[in-house]
């Protein structure tokens, strides 16, 4: 696959079916995870893989208490406008779909075939990040969907306790990535045009091009 097509299509694919994810794939998946630049390259990240039901099951129930103590929290502002905006406005329409698929997945994660839980020293998602960004891009290439989730730190030590890890471990919980093959379509993410999110020399210049439509896309 090109690359661009890999960058372009790599979005947060929360709906997945339960048909498990090749076992051959997962050596091409890590490799190319462990592939990514990294602090030093001291290579402080971990990775577990979990497709036990009854691990899963837990971990969903997790997600779920986490997702809904944000929505009364954090997230309080997106759910007055879920459930009191105009559907007909665009933002609010966002809202909704964004809502919907995060709703779905907290409700539904236990269906995912896999998931991966990536770990790191305390404070070292600046390399972990990279390697399991690596990861959701050869996952696409191969037809396999990811969407990188950190709700579940709410409730760390939690699942630590649960994946057995050494209380005294320098490792931390970064990530949970559900993995599988999608149900829906591929598709290139909604974003801001590029020169909004760029300045050419100094803060606030704008820069002397534009991008009115996504440079890559299916035909
Ligand atoms: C650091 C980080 C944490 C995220 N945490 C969650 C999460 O806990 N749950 C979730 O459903 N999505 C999570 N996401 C996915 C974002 O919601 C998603 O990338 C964003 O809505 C854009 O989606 P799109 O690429 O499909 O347009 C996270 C993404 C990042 C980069």
């Amino acid at each position: 696959m090109d690359v661009y097509e890999a960058i372009y299509t790599t979005r947060a694919m929360r709906r997945l079916s339960p048909e498990p994810v090749p076992e051959e794939l997962l050596p091409k998946l890590f490799d190319a995870a462990i592939r990514g630049p990294n602090s030093g390259n001291t290579q402080l990240f971990r990775f577990i893989t979990v497709t036990d039901a009854a691990m899963k099951k837990q971990i969903q129930e997790i997600y779920r208490e986490c997702l809904t103590e944000l929505n009364a929290t954090k997230y309080a502002g997106a759910q007055e406008k879920v459930n009191e905006g105009d559907p007909d406005d665009p933002d609010v329409a966002q809202t909704i779909k964004i809502d919907k698929s995060a709703q779905w997945l907290a409700n539904n994660l236990d269906t995912a075939p896999m998931l991966i839980f990536v770990f790191g020293k305390e404070g070292g998602e600046t390399t972990t990040f990279p390697c399991l960004w690596n990861l959701c891009l050869a996952a696409r290439s191969e037809g396999l969907g990811t969407s990188i989730t950190t709700l579940l730190k709410l409730q760390k030590q939690r699942v630590e306790d649960l994946m057995k890890m050494p209380r005294d471990s320098i490792w931390n919980m970064h990530a949970m990535i559900p993995i599988g093959f999608p149900t829906g379509k591929w598709g290139v993410p909604n974003r801001q045009p590029a020169e909004e999110a760029v300045f050419s020399e100094s803060w606030g210049e704008p820069v002397g091009w534009s991008v009115p439509e996504p440079l890559w896309g299916y035909e």
